[in-house]
């Protein structure tokens, strides 16, 4: 060997478990083992066959004139006379070396086939604890004898290291896809949870507001009658003030009982307390945007997310931020609509603060709103669009305000406003500081 060749091969060797030592990802491990194969051999072509559940299936075709070109695909069809040679190394549980076209068309080619032979051939099984885990097969299509023992050897050196480096990044391949797996999964219940809590908020709007309805009917109802029945003791030709003081004393009564009517709701709601507890906010910020996804896309808004890549521990109710964050974004969402003439953009980020706490807002390049109208938009019903309540920024404003908070807003120049909110860090916040 000459030490040109040496030198290549120890390059190889090195890249090789360098690549095997870092690399996780499936279809990279795939992609350095047939890199280094054509590397070592000069083979010009060649091909990785995964094995799963005994039937052999291209994972990787690789070709070499003068650099290696590497294409990675599912199913790649098999040429005939490759996947022969696959099949009986498989079956064998041996390497194969054909070193002639002549050798290999006689045991490969069927009669009536046109299919390509090669000059000479290689092929070798790989296993992972005596079971198979793929088959590398490589192939020169200009020489006869090809693959010497000594280049043979070096690959059947590197064969075990390769089978362990594939087996290893199909473990982690089926974990990462557990995971997000999983991560959907959770993400389909929070929306359920979303929906329900949402669900939940009208019914319990519904009912507060029917309940309202109904304690206040009787007082108003006896007010109206009351100062009905004083106005017209007081516009007689002779007013009769005793009458018309009786009257307007019960309109006094009946208008102190519905202020305590409306105290008593006022406590009756405040004693809900929400359950707090420590969650990480940016997690929690990440799942939104990921729900409100379709909307995004549909509407071609372009997303950023600032400083959210870490976790940030805090304390608060998780669903109720999360109500939060959701009606910020679909109000941007709402004000970007109209938008033609400049890019259609939401930027939620989050920053931490002395004292520690953490203001998260949600800034868009929308409409903006009317300089002064700041406080008005807190105020339930009030809204601009033809199918809301407006109920979403007041309940925003109350949720901010059980954790301790207040909401801001504040237009942008030239365009667009920002809402944002600060929220306790929780005591042990891992990656702060
Ligand atoms: N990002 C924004 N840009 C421009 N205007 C906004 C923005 N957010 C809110 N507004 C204005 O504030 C009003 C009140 O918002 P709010 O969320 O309370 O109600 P809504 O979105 O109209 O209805 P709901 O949230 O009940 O479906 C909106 O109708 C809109 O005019
Ligand atoms: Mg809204």
């Amino acid at each position: 060997m000459s030490t040109d060749d040496e030198d290549s091969n120890i390059e190889a060797i090195a890249a090789l478990s360098n690549a095997f030592s870092e690399e996780v990802v499936l279809d990279r491990v795939l992609e350095t083992i047939v890199r280094v194969a054509l590397k070592c051999t000069g083979a010009t072509a060649g091909q990785l066959m995964l094995s799963d559940q005994g039937t052999l299936r291209t994972r990787v075709r690789a070709t070499s004139r003068q650099d290696v070109v590497v294409e990675i695909g599912s199913t790649i069809e098999d040429e005939p006379i490759t996947g022969l040679i696959a099949q009986a190394v498989a079956q064998a549980g041996r390497s194969l070396t054909l070193d002639t076209a002549n050798e290999t068309a006689e045991r490969f080619a069927r009669r009536d086939s046109e299919a390509r032979v090669p000059c000479s051939a290689f092929c070798l099984p790989l296993f992972h604890k005596r079971r198979l885990v793929a088959v590398l097969y490589l192939e020169n299509d200009r020489a006869n004898k090809a693959f010497p023992t000594r280049k043979r050897a070096l690959i059947e050196l590197l064969a075990s290291q390769m089978a362990i480096a594939l087996e290893n990044a199909r473990l982690s391949q089926a974990l990462y896809d557990e995971e997000r797996r999983r991560f959907f999964a959770e993400g389909r219940l929070r929306q359920a949870q979303f929906a329900l809590s949402e669900a939940t908020r009208a019914t319990a709007i519904e009912e507060l507001v029917g309940s309202i309805a109904h304690e206040l009917s009787q007082p108003l109802s006896a007010i109206d009658a009351s100062s009905g029945a004083a106005l017209r003791w007081l516009k007689r030709d002779v007013p009769n003030l005793e009458e018309a003081t009786i009257s307007l004393n019960k309109v006094q009564s009946c208008t102190t009982r519905a202020k305590v009517t409306i105290d008593r709701l006022r406590a009756a709601i405040s004693q809900s307390k929400t359950l707090f507890e420590e969650f990480d906010v940016h997690a929690a910020i990440r799942e939104v945007v990921l729900l409100a996804r379709s909307r995004i896309d549909e509407l071609d808004v372009q997303i950023e997310l600032a400083g959210m890549s870490v976790q940030c521990h805090v304390m608060g109710n998780r669903v109720q931020i999360q109500q939060v964050v959701d009606s910020l974004i679909a109000n941007a969402l709402d004000a970007l609509t109209s938008i033609t003439q400049r890019p259609r953009i939401i930027s939620v980020s989050s920053a931490r603060h002395e004292g520690r706490t953490v203001v998260i807002s949600v800034a868009d390049s929308g409409r903006g709103i009317e300089p002064g109208s700041e406080d008005q938009l807190f105020r339930p019903f009030v809204t601009t669009k033809p199918r809301s309540i407006g109920i979403g920024l007041p309940i925003c404003k109350r949720i901010i305000e059980a954790h301790g908070s207040a909401m801001r807003v504040e237009p942008l120049t030239p365009f667009g406003v920002r809402f944002s909110f600060t929220l306790d860090q929780a005591l042990q916040n891992n990656d702060a500081d």
